[in-house]
């Protein structure tokens, strides 16, 4: 959740470790702080707040230092104040530590600590680990065989970054369930919590795994695992533009996502279609494993759990595959009844969300096949799972995920097409819809030119108490999106539903000034749809719905309509409406002043339950 970084090298490592942080900012933004050697004495500078309280403690004249580690936090134990900010010393100041994650037996640690002497300055569970380092660094020991040792005793999943004043040219760290990559330059070495940090210095890559340990060193890293085997370093070479990790000239990073949809679509689609319009999809399962599922489940949270709920719409509608949809968190403590006849598909951006990865193992221990839909390579999702679909969208950096909801839709439609065409599904022609994908960046593009009509809407509903977001079928789950969105984002209070659901109750909470924003993708749930809206009206709300430019039914029936793109498919038509979405909860935020790239109380990254 917390941004990590760390630099060994000739160029001045605050500098860089600041830099660094910049560009993580969206993952932990409560407090941050540095560690770096000076004089044969460790300085620890923290500070509550944004980045830039730490770095106006030293303006634009940093101590020139060869070596720094650094962290931008998300609270989870104790309150974001400058003492619980990271890095974290040991009782005598002999080592400092950062630290993503959560140690799950500090408290016992710290008793027993406690019990021994040792007294502590912060809440956290981090400074118990750094004591129990510290303690280990005695007289004549590497720094990393301290840590090793240390690492025998610590329960909990972490990313663990260790510097010490003895030897000043060398960073240990060590991961176990919490992202951690190292960048390998000429005569430099870097850490960080995430791939955009590197990118500037270094495109070579390792993602560092699971119970494995490092030491960086300005000519070298050294890799083990925990029990002090050397391994060989898998260097990746990520060829990532710099510019897609940085705002290009948009406001906020969210708002060049929206508009980078597009391209996600060229992206995702790149080398997946043949010249015949068939489906190539050669990293998922082959012919044989296809024929035996009989259910699939798919296991996600948030935005990608939305994604997901169209993956079943599309497995059951196109397939009839019976298919079932879980919030990762509720999955693992369930006792999900899986067969081995089940395909469990784990949705996620980032890779590293701690309930879906807890997910992931569960079906591990149950034998049950595993596929990744993830966007970022190298992750802990895209490594565990026995086949990965990469999204191929990019990074994204807006905490609210847009462009990676958009590519995780389209990658369970290639899935599902590809089944299809495996499974000679009658009535499914695969060519057909893949000729309507061909063209459908332009369709999105030509969405995202609604902006204006978007903005006058925003601008009229920037002040509702409350918006329902309502649709039939698919547009039901795409619903759930938008009211994501709105919430995430301008922290407008929302209501989500099938539309049909409303005189259930929902109902009940129309009155003039609650707005609905109404998607109507399907031409057969629309007779139905009309009804729903005339009840909202009827009481004093209004409607804005959006549908595609075919249909000249709704003209007479909105108060304000959106036309997208038309294709043939419903499901297509629903995904043409989600930029109207995502840009109607931008713009009202944007219109109430609201921060948008980070919103209050979220992170981008979720590595803790
Ligand atoms: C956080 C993010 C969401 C994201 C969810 C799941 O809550 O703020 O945007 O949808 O995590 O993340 P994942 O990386 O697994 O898709």
């Amino acid at each position: 959740m917390c941004g990590i970084a760390g630099y060994v090298g000739r160029r001045r490592a605050i500098e860089v470790v600041f830099d660094q942080l910049k560009r993580l900012e969206y993952r932990g933004y409560d407090s941050a702080g540095i560690a770096f050697v000076q004089e044969n004495e460790i300085q620890v500078v923290k500070r509550a707040g944004k980045l830039s309280a730490l770095t106006s403690v030293f303006g634009s004249d940093s101590p020139e230092v060869q070596m720094a580690i650094g962290h931008s936090r998300w609270a989870t134990h104790g309150e974001p104040n400058d003492t619980n900010a990271h890095p974290h010393f040991d009782q005598h100041e002999q080592v400092a530590i950062i630290h993503n994650g959560i140690i799950e037996n500090y408290q016992e640690l710290k008793d027993s600590l406690v019990a021994e002497g040792h007294r502590f300055l912060s809440d956290t569970d981090t400074e118990v680990a750094a004591h129990l380092i510290g303690r280990a660094y005695t007289e004549g020991v590497p720094l990393e065989d301290a840590v090793r040792k240390t690492l025998a005793r610590l329960r909990g999943a972490y990313a663990l970054v260790v510097v010490s004043k003895r030897e000043p040219g060398k960073i240990v760290v060590a991961r176990n369930a919490s992202p951690l990559v190292l960048g390998v330059g000429e005569g430099e070495s870097f850490l960080a919590s995430d791939i955009p940090a590197l990118l500037p210095y270094t495109r070579e890559v390792i993602a560092l795994k699971d119970g494995h340990m490092a030491v960086l060193e300005e000519n070298q890293v050294r890799i083990w695992d925990f029990d002090g085997t050397p391994t060989p370093l898998e260097i990746m070479h990520i060829d990532w533009d710099i510019e897609a990790a940085q705002k290009g000239g948009y406001e906020h990073f969210m708002l060049k996502e929206i508009h980078e949809q597009p391209e996600v679509v060229r992206q995702c689609l790149a080398g997946r279609l043949d010249e015949k319009n068939a489906l190539r999809l050669d990293q998922v399962f082959n012919e044989t494993v296809w024929n035996e599922v009989e259910r699939v489940t798919l296991v996600a949270c948030g935005t990608s759990y939305h994604a997901g709920l169209i993956g079943k719409y599309l497995f059951e509608q196109l397939l009839r595959l019976p298919t079932d949809v879980f919030y990762s968190s509720e999955f693992r403590y369930g006792d999900p009844v899986l067969s081995p006849r089940t395909l469990a598909v784990m949705i996620s951006q980032s890779g590293e969300t701690a309930d879906t990865l807890a997910a992931l193992k569960l079906c591990k221990e149950r034998r049950i096949r595993t596929l990744g839909i993830v966007n970022v390579i190298g992750s802990s999702i895209a490594r565990d799972c026995d086949r990965v679909l990469i999204t191929q969208a990019g990074p994204e950096i807006s905490v609210a995920s847009t462009k990676a909801y958009t590519a995780q839709v389209l990658s369970l439609m290639l899935l599902v097409l590809h089944v299809a065409q495996v499974r000679e599904m009658p009535g499914v022609h695969v060519g057909d819809v893949v000729r309507a994908l061909q063209q459908f960046d332009g369709l999105l593009a030509r969405t995202i030119e609604t902006e204006p009509e978007i903005i006058k809407v925003a601008e009229e509903m920037q002040n509702a108490p409350l918006v329902f977001f309502l649709g039939r079928g698919i547009d039901a789950a795409v619903a759930l999106e938008g009211a994501l969105k709105m919430k995430e984002i301008a922290y407008l209070p929302t209501q989500e539903c099938p539309a049909g659901e409303m005189k259930h109750g929902p109902l009940a909470l129309i009155e003039k000034g609650v707005w609905a924003v109404v998607g109507s993708s399907d031409a057969k749930m629309r007779p139905k749809l009309v009804s729903n809206v005339r009840e909202i009206q009827a009481r004093g709300g209004r409607v804005v719905m959006i549908a595609p430019e075919s249909d000249q039914t709704l003209d007479s029936v909105a108060d304000v309509l959106i036309k997208t793109p038309s294709t043939p498919y419903e499901y297509l038509n629903a995904l043409l409406t989600v930029p109207v979405l995502q840009l109607l909860a931008y713009h009202t935020a944007r219109l109430r002043g609201e921060e948008i790239d980070q919103p209050r109380n979220l992170a981008k990254s979720v590595t803790v339950e």
